[in-house]
């Protein structure tokens, strides 16, 4: 394949959505050919799961929440991520495999080794080339999307947060040279250029 995937995770409120799109128009604007996306919500059957989770009375179990988020990839990769790259698009995807590891391996307790197992079989191997994790303090991301409708998982408690966020490190200590760390504490501007920087270098040898 000939394209490249670049993720963007992090905890709620990091700003990853916004940065993505900024960096996807950035890099439109120097002639790459880019695609963006996400999960779970990057089909109409990911929508549905997103969906299902907000519907009234379903309380999924943590390896169930495990089976909807593959369900939702698996269908997605299908869809849009292996033929963007099969035909040599930069694809950006605001998160991806990492998030199930983070939030439903350290926020829920559900062994980080089989989500990794699920994630190879329910990708067909299409991981991220690379990705960028937006670290913040739970406490200020809670903060910052304070006011907006919340999801599932934005309503649970700091504590949860706190474990997602620590996933997230954890993964990119066992990978660091797919997962770059933006601060995302900084301003919007810095955190961009720090962004376009670590593409650029990225692409550059790519
Ligand atoms: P967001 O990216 O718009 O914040 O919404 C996605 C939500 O779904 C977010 O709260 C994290 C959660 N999520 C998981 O718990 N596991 C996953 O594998 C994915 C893709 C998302």
């Amino acid at each position: 394949m000939s394209g490249v995937l670049i993720t963007f995770e992090g905890v709620e409120g990091s700003g990853k959505t916004t940065q993505m799109r900024r960096l996807g128009r950035w890099l439109r604007a120097k002639g790459r050919r880019v695609e963006w996306t996400r999960e779970p919500d990057g089909t109409r059957l990911g929508v549905a799961v997103r969906r299902l989770f907000e519907h009234p009375g379903v309380r999924p179990e943590p390896l169930v929440e495990v089976f909807l988020f593959m369900a939702a990839r698996h269908q997605h990769v299908a869809e849009k991520v292996r033929p963007w790259l099969e035909r040599g698009r930069v694809v950006l995807c605001d998160r991806y495999a990492d998030a199930t590891v983070a939030y439903q391996g350290y926020g829920r307790g559900v062994d980080p080794n089989l989500i990794r197992e699920l994630n190879v079989r329910a990708t067909g191997g299409v991981l991220p080339d690379l990705t960028l994790l937006f670290d913040l303090d739970p406490v200020e991301g809670l903060r910052r999307i304070r006011g907006r409708r919340r999801d599932r998982f934005e309503r649970e408690a700091l504590a949860f947060h706190r474990r997602v966020r620590r996933g997230y490190l954890e993964i990119r200590r066992a990978e660091p040279k797919r997962v770059r760390l933006v601060r995302a504490a900084a301003p919007p501007d810095v955190v961009a250029a720090e962004v376009r920087a670590i593409v650029e270098e990225f692409l550059r040898g790519a």
